[in-house]
Parts: C-alpha cells; structure tokens; sequence
C-alpha cells in the first residue's frame, strides 16, 4: 500500500533541491544495495526537528551508516552531539568515512553493539532520540527511551505506518511491534504521539 498517493511523492521530490555530494553518494549506495535510510523528505523533518528543539543532545537508535545523523548534524546547535548506534561494523566504518566528508566527524560518536544496551550505558538525557532499530523491539524502545528523554525532548520513531501492514491482518513480529509501539505512544500519559504520513510514517512522541 502506498502511504502517500505516488504523484504526491513525485511533487515533493521535485520541490526538494538537490543534495551535497555526499548526501548523494549515500543515496546512490541506499538504492543500490537497498539499505533502508530515511531519505531526504525525512532527513529534512529531522533537521527541522533539531532546530525547533533547539538539540544539543541526540541518540540514534539504528545509525546505518550516518545518513540520518548528517541530517540532524544540520540542525544541531553550536557544540551539541549526537550519538549514533548500529550493530553492524561495516556500517560504522562506512559512516566514519561519510562523517569525515561531510565535516561533522567531531560532532558523532559512533558505538558499534546493541542499540538499546548502548542507550542504557549511557548516563544523561537527551533532547531527541530517534528510534529506527528492527521493528520487532519498538514496544521495548518505547519503554526505555522515553525515561531518556528531557521534558519537552523527542522520541522519532521511523517506518510507524510499515507500508499500511499496520492496517492489514499481517501478524509479522515487525508489523505486530510497530503496532504494539503505536498503541503505546499513543495511549502514554507521558509523551503526546501524532503519526505523520510521510514516507513510510514517522512518529513524533514529545515528552511531557
Ligand atoms: C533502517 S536502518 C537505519 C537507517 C538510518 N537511521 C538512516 O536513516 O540513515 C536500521 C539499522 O539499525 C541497525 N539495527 C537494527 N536493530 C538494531 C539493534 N538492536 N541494535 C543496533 N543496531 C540495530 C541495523 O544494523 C541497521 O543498520
């Protein structure tokens, strides 16, 4: 299922303007290989978001290797962080190449290990957290990312529509966890949750 009728698409790809080359590399290696990145529709909400929380502090759960985390590197505020996580080393290796391109090496600490482990080392709180980790662990990111955020900070969740699988009979573990994910963002007293349908669905859960 289409989330957003493929003309609307076309319309937003062709209001966007073109990346930097490095963006574009990633790009070109995402279809390639088919390696799930959030795009630039997404990439430029995420930078958005970093601006209007005025970020000094992100945790990326599933960094892939840094494309996201180029984005939110664009909205962060002067001498802020983020911190990206993945369970690939490739991944890591590749995005410590793309960080040294694109200039924002200084501002990454990459981990390479499990995601939610990496969060719970981790002292401190942040202002935004993005979760895109296999979907099948959304609930259990939901349940330990939000104590991680400060009042007002963000959990961004990527893919919360899963193609419209959300609204099928398809009983995947992803599609049973974005679902078990959903229901508890919306339903938690302590974060307001909207779904926007953008891409493949991106959940925005403010902290209250
Ligand atoms: C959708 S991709 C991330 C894309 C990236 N956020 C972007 O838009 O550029 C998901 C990544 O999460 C990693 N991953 C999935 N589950 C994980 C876990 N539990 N701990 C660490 N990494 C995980 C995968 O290796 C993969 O690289």
């Amino acid at each position: 299922m289409n989330i957003l009728d493929p003309s609307i698409v076309r319309y937003l790809h062709s209001l966007t303007p073109p990346r930097d080359a490095t963006l574009q590399e990633m790009e070109r290696i995402a279809a390639e290989k088919r390696f799930p990145i959030i795009g630039p529709l997404v990439g430029r909400l995420l930078c958005q978001l970093a601006l209007l929380t005025r970020a000094q502090t992100i945790f990326e759960l599933g960094s892939g290797y840094g494309y996201s985390a180029i984005w939110f590197a664009r909205g962060l505020q002067p001498g802020g962080r983020i911190i990206c996580t993945d369970g690939s080393g490739a991944n890591a290796a590749l995005a410590a190449r793309f960080f040294r391109q694109a200039r924002i090496e200084g501002l990454v600490d990459y981990r390479t290990g499990d995601a939610l482990s990496l969060l719970a080392e981790e002292p401190g709180s942040f202002d935004i957290i993005l979760n895109d980790v296999d979907k099948h662990e959304y609930p259990e990111v939901f349940r330990k990312a939000v104590p991680r955020l400060k009042k007002g900070g963000l959990l961004i969740t990527d893919n919360t529509l899963w193609q419209g699988r959300v609204v099928g009979d398809d009983d995947a573990p992803s599609t049973a966890g974005i679902r078990a994910f959903n229901r508890l963002a919306f339903q938690s007293e302590d974060v307001l949750t909207t779904i926007i349908p953008l891409r493949d669905g991106v959940a925005l859960s403010i902290k209250r």
